[in-house]
């Protein structure tokens, strides 16, 4: 699974990446280290993970194994309570990974929190909702974000977790247009409102969450495993691959080698496969695995 995809920078992103959310202390490392060794070229990081140091571990021994930096890309994220500090939480982040750049730097979601609220990441206000940073704006953020391409310390700059509405409010503001939204985005929710915005802007998307995250009922899908059974893939093989067919880029967590080497089939579907993919949404309606679970609404449609 060699394929890259082109940016509005000149440059390109691999279609495959390894996600690092929830992979543990003591499994990261060794999960980086042998995505990069079987062939995996982006790795996707962000500070919030809590775990950019073992990842930095894992690309230092890829490093010694002969890989070169600029045969990587690596993404990491700047965090919602960073968004007044910008270059201060990309600094955090390329001291852990051990970097000298990163290849692309996404503000991880639209919202500012409070920097000084009761916890460093995920300040919470007396009734338990989240502390949000009214005095801030998140096109205050990508000004800033602007800022750091002269540094050397980023090669593109991008978002996620934007919505058409959220993206109408930066652009006329924004002098660099974001090279990447990296959004939830899988059969449960195609997400096909953001996803024809950004293609009109020139915007390439990420599909993160392709799997459905831990324990995801997607691998249970009838339509899902008869498209795998055609193929004879995989039924994670076919979620990924649903992605690259839509011209996006897609990210795969797992520690597990055998998952990691299983998830590089990437297979080239079909219009009736697309159609069969399609059809699950239509039919069960819209399923957000993350979304809801920060607490935030970011302006996504509740019909696709
Ligand atoms: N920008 C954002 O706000 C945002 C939000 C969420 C995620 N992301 C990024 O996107 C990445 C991927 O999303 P995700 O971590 O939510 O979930 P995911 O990649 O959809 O799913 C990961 C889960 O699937 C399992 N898995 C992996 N390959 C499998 C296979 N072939 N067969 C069966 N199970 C398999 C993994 O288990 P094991 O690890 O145990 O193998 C893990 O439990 C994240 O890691 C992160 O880098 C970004």
């Amino acid at each position: 699974m060699d394929t890259s995809l082109p940016l509005n920078t000149g440059t390109t992103i691999p279609a495959l990446g390894l996600g690092t959310w929830q992979s543990a202390p003591g499994e990261v490392k060794k999960a980086v280290s042998h995505a990069i060794s079987v062939g995996y070229r982006h790795i996707d990081c962000a500070y919030v993970y809590g775990n950019e140091d073992e990842v930095g571990e894992g690309l230092k021994e890829a490093f010694a194994s002969g890989v070169k930096r600029e045969d990587l890309f690596v993404t990491t994220k700047l965090w919602c309570t960073y968004h007044s500090r910008v270059e201060e939480n990309l600094d955090l982040s390329l001291k852990a990974l051990g970097l000298d750049y990163v290849d692309l730097y996404l503000m991880h979601w639209p919202c500012p929190m409070n920097p000084n609220g009761n916890d460093p990441k995920f300040p919470k206000l007396p009734d338990g909702s989240r502390d949000l940073d009214e005095s801030w704006s998140h096109i205050d953020t990508w000004k800033a974000m602007e800022k750091l391409l002269s540094t050397g310390k980023v090669k593109a700059i991008g978002v996620a977790n934007y919505s058409v509405k959220f993206l109408e409010e930066l652009l006329p503001h924004a002098s660099v247009t974001p090279a990447v939204n990296q959004i939830e985005n899988h059969p449960y929710l195609p997400q096909q409102e953001i996803v024809d915005f950004c293609k009109s802007k020139g915007i390439h998307i990420t599909a993160y969450s392709p799997l459905g995250s831990t324990g995801s009922p997607l691998f249970k899908e009838e339509v899902v495993q008869e498209v795998a059974k055609k193929h004879k893939v995989s039924v994670g093989c076919v979620l990924l691959s649903y992605h690259i067919a839509r011209g996006s880029s897609v990210l795969a967590k797992s520690v597990t080698p055998s998952r990691i080497e299983e998830n590089k089939n990437i297979i080239k579907l079909d219009s009736s496969d697309m159609e069969s993919l399609e059809s699950i949404h239509k039919k069960k309606g819209v399923t957000r695995f993350v979304y809801p679970a920060f607490g935030v609404d970011f302006g996504f449609p509740d019909k696709q």
